[in-house]
C-alpha cells in the first residue's frame, strides 16, 4: 500500500519533465540540463537565450567541425569551404526565405520531430541519442547559444 503510492507520487512529480515522443506536433519539451522550450506547428517561436542570436558567430558554427558543421551534409553561401560542401540535405542558400526563424529553430534543435528518419542530427537534445560520443554524453551537441547564434545566420539566407 505504501509502496502504490510512493510510486504514484513519482510518477506524478516525473510526469511533467518526461520527454514527449520523438514525433511530437506540439509539445513542450523539457531535458536534463537544457532550456525547456515549446514545440508548436512544428516550430519553436521563442528564443531558447530569450534574446537574437550573432549571425557572424552562426556563420562560424556552421562551418566549424566538432560544433554545428553544417556545410558537410548542406550547400550554404561560404566560399572559404566550398571543397567541404556536401549535398546530402538541401540547398539552404535561401532557407530565410522558405522557414521562419522560428521553423528553422526547431529544425536545428530536432529535425526528428519533423522526421523521425532523418540523418540529420538533434543539435539541442540530450535524451534518446544513441552512438554518442564520450565527450557528447549528457551535453547538447551545440549550446542554446549556437543554436541562437545558428538561427539568426540562417535567418539571413534570402
Ligand atoms: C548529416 C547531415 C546533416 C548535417 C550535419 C546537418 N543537416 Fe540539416 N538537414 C539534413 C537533411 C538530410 C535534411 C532534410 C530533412 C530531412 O531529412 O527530413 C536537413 C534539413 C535541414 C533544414 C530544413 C531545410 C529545408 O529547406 O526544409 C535546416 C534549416 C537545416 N537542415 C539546418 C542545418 C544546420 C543549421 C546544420 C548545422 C548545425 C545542419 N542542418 C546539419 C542533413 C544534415
Amino acid at each position: 500500500m505504501r509502496l502504490t503510492r510512493l510510486l504514484a507520487a513519482a510518477a506524478l512529480l516525473l510526469a511533467p519533465t518526461l520527454v514527449p515522443p520523438a514525433f511530437a506536433q506540439n509539445a513542450e519539451v523539457r531535458e536534463p540540463g537544457l532550456v525547456p522550450y515549446v514545440v508548436k506547428d512544428y516550430a519553436i517561436e521563442k528564443s531558447l537565450t530569450g534574446k537574437p542570436g550573432d549571425a557572424a558567430k552562426g556563420r562560424q558554427w556552421a562551418i566549424t567541425g566538432g560544433q554545428g558543421n553544417c556545410v558537410i551534409c548542406h550547400k550554404m553561401p561560404i566560399p572559404e569551404v566550398a571543397f567541404r560542401i556536401g549535398n546530402v540535405g538541401p540547398d539552404l542558400s535561401e532557407v530565410g526565405g522558405r522557414l521562419t526563424p522560428a521553423e528553422i529553430r526547431m529544425r536545428i534543435v530536432n529535425s526528428k520531430l519533423l522526421n523521425e528518419e532523418t540523418i540529420m542530427p538533434a543539435y539541442y537534445r540530450v535524451s534518446g541519442l544513441t552512438r554518442v560520443a564520450p565527450a557528447f554524453a549528457n551535453k547538447p551537441m551545440l549550446s542554446a547559444e549556437q543554436v541562437e547564434d545558428l538561427v539568426a545566420y540562417l535567418s539571413t539566407l534570402k
